[in-house]
């Protein structure tokens, strides 16, 4: 029976986990469950950091960026000696269920601690970068997108004003949804997505091209991939190449930061709620997710090991409309 559960908030930090605190301690309070709000991801976990929430200890947070609960990348849980702490300590704290808000990494530390404590867990899908199968849209990837987007608008303006090549460089470590609906919802004339590479020459090429049906500025989103230094190392072969001057913009940060949307509030509401009943009802090493509106259940482990598809038909439109 559970009527103590821990709840974590781990890895990136996203806009809309505060909303998905605030619903699993209400939630779990209308159900006569405890909550231990636990700090700083599995780092607080592993140094016992941590407090019993209640109702009001969750007021007036829904509109607030970032994580009350803080949060972190702990290098300690990549390994089983780790992990096995982790779940001894919960079962010490007579914790009898986790909650997990986090991304992939969070959510491999959640199944090892199921695996290897058999202590049940259920992840919420909170990261700006939407890349967990399982769920049509994660935590914070709305208002990630729309802050973006804002930062596309204005650059934009003085990309126009003088006639220049921007490459803007959007978060999206292994992924490119980001990228893909910025660049669409920015006007962008290429979107430089992992798995979707394009050569040098290539890249030219189509610049020229845009260049000779008069286009005097040029907008490039590329998502971040996992080179550093990578947009930077674009825009210098490109200028090379082409002999035109280009500007870097990394966006970076500032698309984890900031009031999350009105539809990052409800998703994480409806999530933390799911996540609560879940765990109530038995149900352990998943993600709550929701997929076409409707909550679903998935792995944990499938939610890394799947792949979520950016639509192909998006990258055909993007092309089409940079024409
Ligand atoms: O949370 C996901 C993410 O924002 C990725 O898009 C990005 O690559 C990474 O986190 C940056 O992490 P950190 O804050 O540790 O630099």
């Amino acid at each position: 029976m559970i009527t103590r559960i821990g709840l974590l908030t781990s890895g990136g930090d996203a806009p809309g986990m505060n909303a998905g605190i605030r619903a699993v301690v209400r939630t779990a309070f209308s159900k006569g469950c405890k909550v231990i709000g636990i700090h700083r991801g599995y780092s607080g976990l592993l140094e016992q950091d941590s407090t019993e929430m209640e109702s009001r200890s969750v007021g007036n947070i829904i509109q607030r960026g970032g994580t009350i609960l803080r949060t972190s990348r702990c290098e300690e849980m990549r390994e089983r000696e780790g992990r096995v702490k982790a779940g001894r300590i919960l079962k010490a704290n007579d914790i009898d269920g986790l909650i997990v808000i986090g991304g992939d990494g969070s959510f491999r530390g959640a199944h090892q601690i199921f695996v290897e404590e058999g202590l049940p867990v259920v992840g919420v899908p909170g990261t700006i970068d939407n890349d967990l199968y399982g769920t049509d849209y994660t935590i914070g990837y709305d208002t990630a997108i729309e802050t973006a987007l804002d930062c596309i608008d204005k650059i934009r303006d003085t990309a126009a004003s003088h006639d220049r090549l921007f490459f803007i460089e959007v978060m999206g470590h292994h992924s490119g949804f980001i990228a893909m609906d910025v660049g669409i919802a920015g006007g962008a004339e290429e979107i430089l997505i992992p798995n979707h590479e394009v050569t040098i020459p290539q890249l030219c090429e189509r610049i020229m091209k845009a260049m000779q049906k008069g286009k005097r500025s040029n907008i490039i989103v590329v998502a971040e991939g996992e080179k550093p230094e990578h947009t930077f190392d674009l825009a210098h072969q490109v200028q090379e190449r082409m002999g035109i001057e280009c500007r870097v913009a990394i966006l970076g940060h500032i698309q984890r930061g900031g009031s999350p949307s009105a539809t990052d509030r409800v998703l994480a509401t409806k999530l933390g709620y799911a996540a609560v009943n879940a765990l109530l009802e038995g149900k352990s090493d998943i993600m709550v997710g929701e997929i076409n509106g409707k909550i679903q259940y998935t792995p944990l482990q499938d939610t890394w090991e799947k792949k979520k598809p950016i639509n192909p038909e998006l990258i055909d439109l993007a092309k089409i409309m940079a024409l």
